[in-house]
């Protein structure tokens, strides 16, 4: 549905994307993540055809988006960031002017902009002013708006940016919704949104696509942080997994916590220890010393840790991530 191949977007000397490829499929419900500044705004500008390409090449629903913008344009609805609302209309009025514009047949406006309102969620706001509208039902009309073409391809950008968590969870639903019987691509910071809506996520950082993948993807990136052990003695656990580790590594930076009712122990790995090797130690050392494992659970990132991860900006961010820059 979507196809971007190594597009740049400049304005004047600031690069504000740089050769950014991704492509989204029919169907799916993508994020696309980055903090402040990442190129979000302008990369989805550049896609909805508001925006002219420095270079590379973006495919909608199969059409070039710089050959062939019409058919491009077509197929997609877009939410742009600050919608360009006009205060003095009335939201029905808005919405019919909208349909206007993108050539919904005339007899089928009507209906179409009833739609959009129902889907929306504000058709007992028809009649209002716009100017009299709270943020959250502006935000759910520049919604009406890119469904009022009734497009497979929706292109949103933040649409909770600003929304009381009542509104957030109404639009989360909402997309969730949409995504069944379209595309989807939203721009957000906030990682629970993705958690919440999206099936993969791109993330992106100062222009460039620094991963992509589900949520499961993009947190096994993040190594393990801990094993939770819960055991039948955990004071003789952690000494023999203590032992154990050792074993396994001369310089470790395992701590243990134990919490004696709970059965509870911890080890925090340090970056020098592999999870695997560690774990597989501790289970050969407690079973050789005949102490019962009930569960071993590795510590899975939070999506925070990820994102902070992907998007930090030291000299000694982890090295990894540059060679996933293509
Ligand atoms: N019209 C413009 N003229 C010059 N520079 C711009 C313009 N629009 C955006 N930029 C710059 O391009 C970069 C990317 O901005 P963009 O709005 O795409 O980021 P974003 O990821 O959407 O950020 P946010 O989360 O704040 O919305 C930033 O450095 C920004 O200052
Ligand atoms: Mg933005």
């Amino acid at each position: 549905m979507i196809q971007v191949e190594d597009l740049t977007k400049d304005y004047g000397t600031v690069v504000a994307v740089r050769g950014v490829s991704f492509s989204v499929g029919k169907g799916e419900i993508v994020g696309f993540l980055g903090p402040n500044g990442a190129g979000k705004s302008t990369t989805l500008r550049v896609l909805a055809g508001f925006l002219g390409a420095t270079s590379g090449h973006v495919r909608i629903a199969g059409h070039d988006i710089a050959k062939a913008p019409l058919a491009a344009r077509r197929a997609l609805g877009y939410m742009p960031e600050s919608a360009p609302l006009y205060p003095e209309m009335r939201v029905s009025e808005y919405l019919m002017f909208r349909a206007r514009l993108k050539e919904v047949p005339r007899t089928e406006r009507l209906r179409a902009i009833g739609g959009a309102m129902d889907r929306a969620g504000v058709s007992h706001m028809a009649g209002t002013v716009i100017a009299h509208l709270s943020k959250g039902y502006r935000q759910r009309v520049a919604l009406a708006d890119a469904l009022v073409s009734n497009p497979p391809l929706l292109i949103l950008d933040e649409p909770t940016a600003g929304l009381d968590p009542n509104q957030i969870r109404d639009v989360r639903a909402l997309v969730k919704d949409l995504g069944s019987d379209r595309t989807v691509l939203l721009s957000t910071h906030i990682l629970s949104e993705v958690e919440a809506t999206c099936e993969r996520a791109i993330v992106i950082d100062r222009g460039r696509l620094v991963a992509e993948g589900t949520i499961e993807e993009l947190r096994a990136r993040q190594r393990s942080t801990g094993l939770e052990l819960r055991v039948r003695d955990p004071h003789a656990a952690a000494e023999a997994a203590l032992t154990a580790v050792f074993g396994v590594s001369v310089r470790s930076g395992v701590t243990e916590e134990t919490a004696p009712d709970r059965r509870r122990l911890r080890l925090g790995l340090d970056a020098a220890l592999d999870a695997d090797t560690v774990t597989e130690a501790v289970v050969q050392a407690l079973t050789a010393a005949g102490i019962g494992i009930h569960a071993l659970v590795p510590e899975q990132a939070s999506l925070e840790q990820v994102f902070s991860a992907l998007t930090r900006h030291e000299p000694s961010a982890a090295p990894e991530q540059s060679a996933e820059t293509a």
